[in-house]
């Protein structure tokens, strides 16, 4: 849709003289259809605006008629669909241009910014529409598409800035994957359709940072294509000057595949175009060119879109449509044994959901077999291994060779994933190779970096922003904020979301670069122990190190005189007790395990595989956040320690919320990772009931939620507590089970949250939960 705005926007910015030499009248009477008259041709015939042919259907737009495949270099509401053969363009009577076609109702082509006296199809390139004065009151050339013509220019100017979009295929004109931009910068930059304007997806950029939002890219009638910063300072020629040809026209246009591309045509000879220059130069940097689990290969001229080992191709013949898994959950619980896992030299947008470290690869690849939530893993020569979450994304192959993929296959015979013998060999004498190499490489890393450790003693990982593209605060996290920025990021705190034990939240915005911000939530925190600010700023580090998507990312935090306060990214679905028991319908079955399993993931990288163990401390529905896809993440861990008196000393005050408590806070007993389990597993009964697991506004034998189960459990009537619903009975009684082993009162009793998890998903099978001491007491 983002096309049809732009051409019907009025238009108010002229940075063209149209040439007003040469040019041709067309009668405002004239009607077209693609099977009749189908254009308007310019003086010399070289451009035409009218209908062009694309399959079956039609579009409206600027082409070249004299090219084999009529080169288009413009369209008009690019991504509806294409048009039947009797629609017809014309003039309506105050001079904007209408389609119309039986399938749809009448639509503008242009609405200019007053009345048409005239229209001309110039030889430039550029429809123009001129009111009674020649004055220019619509013009192709401000709409471009993906393409820009000699004498065209593409401004970075706020109100002139335009994004020029690839089309979806050289057969569909419709709105593909990848765009151009002239950023407010000063940087000509490229990046994959519908992410963020950062370094992270930026594939190339002109290294033209820091020029202000004037520079503007020009190409000129002789191909001379360059970046102009006013009052005429070149900040980079792609190409050099030369003296414009009569016969010879160039293009500039961000292809179907990514690539900036500047084409010639020469008009005599009805050829097709020529490229002249291209960036990027690797075919395969277009991030995103290949679907889910897909990585590109540069084949020299062409590249080529490969699955993953063990993966098979969703759609055949179409590179950026994914490959899926022939691995299916219930397939691994029976088989996890028999796994291998298989290296491929590539790299993937990271998406660790799990990272562990100090392992060697051979623990690393173990730790992923045994796990049936992991197919693949990175493992590198510092020994961090980080399980990642399917599907992948961005994958290429990997130039330097040091990045570590392995991929969970199954040993089912040569015919696996549909490869066939040759290919395969292949494959594997790549491997072969690739994994001598990497073991030679792994030493020398080895024994480069006990050289580095042993030198600096210390070592700081730094990332260094990468020239040209914008940076923002996602680079380099937490970063520390004084107070009075804070106050601005907050409105002054005027926006309170939340109180709780911590102190009480706001909601604020960061600004992340001059376009785009980010909401967050900024928790005031009180009481905090008197240690001061090195026990907070070692907290801070040990909080900002978690980085796992069931967990609540922490952005930054403040330290400054008396104040302390955490930022942290904004959940848009408040959190889990609003869900449960605030909305008007209840999320469904589906979702609300997805959630338990979640908050479950979460405690799971808390309690075993973060580099220091965070025992949470205050499970409760009110800390279990809901983010925009209505995933869960864990709120307000590591903080404990934070609050006065000092954590390490466990058994002195009862931390956490009546109701979730674990009875060991009551009992003077130490308190380990257990505690968390307990309320978890109180929390598991509140998702499963859609109730609070104290509700003294239900009948006396109810109210307690946890003997309330336990009673229908035994009694047979799990029905109960979910009102009669219509669930997999089996399903429920699962969860049941699961939730009332966690509730155990002996801690020893209660199973690990990797043991949860495993439950909860059905890999493994639920014992029936011992008798619960504190039901029978009660009694
Ligand atoms: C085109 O139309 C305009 C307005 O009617 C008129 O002034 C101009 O002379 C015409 N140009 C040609 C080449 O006929
Ligand atoms: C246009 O063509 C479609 C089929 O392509 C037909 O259903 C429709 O009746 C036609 N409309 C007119 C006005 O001829
Ligand atoms: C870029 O092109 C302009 C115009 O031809 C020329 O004056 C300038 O010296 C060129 N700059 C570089 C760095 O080549
Ligand atoms: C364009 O093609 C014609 C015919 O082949 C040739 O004579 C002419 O030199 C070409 N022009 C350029 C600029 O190459
Ligand atoms: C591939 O996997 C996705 C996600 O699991 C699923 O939605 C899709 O139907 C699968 N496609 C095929 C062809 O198996
Ligand atoms: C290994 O991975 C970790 C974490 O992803 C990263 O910090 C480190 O720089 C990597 N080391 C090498 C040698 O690539
Ligand atoms: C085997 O490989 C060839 C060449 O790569 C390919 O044309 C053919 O379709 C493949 N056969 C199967 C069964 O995949």
């Amino acid at each position: 849709m983002a096309a049809r705005i732009f051409c019907l926007l009025p238009l108010a910015f002229l940075f063209i003289l149209a040439n007003s030499q040469g040019q041709k009248n067309i009668s405002l009477t004239d009607t077209l259809t693609p099977t009749s008259k189908s254009s308007w041709l310019s003086p010399s015939g070289v451009f035409a605006f009218g209908f062009y042919q694309r399959g079956n259907g039609y579009y409206v737009g600027i082409f070249l008629p004299g090219t084999p495949s009529k080169t288009v270099v413009w369209t008009c509401n690019r991504d509806d669909p294409p048009l039947p053969s009797n629609s017809t363009l014309r003039f309506d009577g105050s001079g904007k241009i209408v389609l119309s076609s039986a399938q749809a109702p009448d639509t503008y082509v242009a609405t200019p910014s007053g009345t048409t006296a005239s229209a001309t199809m110039l030889d430039s390139g550029n429809f123009v529409l001129y009111n009674s004065n020649q004055e220019v009151i619509w013009q192709s050339f401000d709409t471009p598409t993906d393409t820009i013509l000699g004498g065209q220019r593409l401004p970075a100017k706020q109100e002139l800035q335009r994004e020029l979009h690839s089309s979806a295929s050289v057969t569909d004109p419709s709105t593909g994957l990848f765009l151009a931009i002239m950023q407010l910068d000063g940087v000509l930059a490229l990046y994959p359709n519908g992410k963020p304007f950062t370094p992270e997806y930026g594939y190339w950029d002109s290294g033209t940072p820091n020029n202000g939002q004037d520079v503007t890219l020009h190409l000129e009638n002789d191909g001379f294509l360059y970046l102009l910063k006013p009052p005429g300072i070149y900040l980079a020629n792609f190409t050099s000057q030369g003296l414009p040809k009569e016969d010879m026209i160039y293009l500039a246009r961000i292809d179907p595949d990514g690539i900036f591309r500047l084409y010639s045509y020469n008009i005599t000879r009805n050829d097709d175009l020529f490229v002249k220059w291209h960036e990027p130069i690797d075919i395969c940097s277009p991030i995103g060119l290949c679907g889910l689990n897909r990585f590109c290969v540069n084949n020299g001229q062409d590249y080529a879109c490969q699955c993953l080992p063990g993966f098979v191709p969703v759609e055949d013949g179409n590179g950026a449509a994914g490959c899926n898994s022939t691995i299916t959950a219930e397939s691994c619980k029976n088989a996890a044994a028999s796994y291998d896992m298989q290296l491929v030299r590539t790299i993937w947008k990271d998406a660790t959901y799990s990272a562990l470290t100090s392992l060697t690869r051979d623990g690393c690849l173990e730790e992923c077999r045994q796990d049936c939530n992991c197919e693949a893993v990175t493992y590198n020569a510092s020994q961090s291994c980080n399980k990642q979450n399917l599907p992948l994304t961005f994958g290429g192959r990997d130039p330097d060779g040091n990045s570590q993929l392995y991929v969970k296959v199954g040993h089912a015979g040569p015919q696996d994933g549909g490869r066939n013998g040759s290919e395969q060999k292949h494959t594997r004498r790549d491997i072969l190779i690739a994994v001598g190499s990497l073991i030679a490489f792994a030493i020398v890393m080895l024994a480069v970096s006990v050289i580095i450790v042993h030198r600096n003693r210390f070592w700081v990982y730094e990332r260094s922003p990468k020239e040209g593209f914008l940076t923002t605060i996602e680079d380099v996290a937490p970063t520390s904020y004084t107070f009075e920025d804070l106050k601005k990021v907050t409105g002054n705190f005027s926006e309170e979301i939340g109180r709780g034990a911590f102190g009480t939240v706001y909601k604020g915005t960061l600004m992340k670069n001059e376009h785009s911000s980010k909401a967050v939530a900024v928790k005031k925190l009180k009481e905090i122990s008197s240690d001061g600010e090195r026990e907070f700023l070692a907290e801070v580090k040990t909080i900002g190190k978690t980085h796992h998507r069931n967990l609540v990312r922490l952005l930054g935090y403040c330290h400054d005189g008396e104040n302390r306060l955490l930022v942290y990214e904004y959940m848009s679905n408040g959190s889990l007790a609003d869900v449960l028991f605030k909305a008007e319908h209840q999320a469904s079955w589906d979702v609300k395990m997805r959630i338990a399993q979640n908050v479950a993931r979460g405690l799971l990288y808390l309690h075993e595989e973060c580099e220091t163990q965070i025992i949470h401390c205050d499970i409760k529905p009110q800390n279990i956040l809901i983010d925009d896809n209505m995933q869960a993440k864990i709120a307000d861990f590591g903080l404990s320690k934070l609050l006065k008196p000092d954590q390490t000393n466990t058994t002195t005050m009862i931390r956490g919320t009546r109701g979730y408590v674990a009875p060991e806070w009551h009992k003077q007993l130490p308190v380990t990772v257990n505690a968390d389990t307990y309320s978890f597993g109180v929390v598991l009964l509140e998702i499963i009931c859609g109730r609070r697991c104290v509700d003294s506004s239900l009948p006396e034998e109810e109210a307690i939620l946890e003997d309330w189960v336990y009673h229908c459990f035994q009694a047979g009537e799990l029905d109960k507590l979910v009102h009669y619903q219509t669930i997999d009975q089996k399903q429920l009684e699962r969860m049941i089970k699961v939730a009332l082993l966690c509730i155990q009162e002996e801690p020893a009793l209660r199973p690990s949250m990797r043991k949860v998890l495993l439950m909860l998903e059905g890999t493994v099978d639920v014992p029936i939960p011992p008798c619960l001491t504190s039901f029978l007491s009660v009694i």
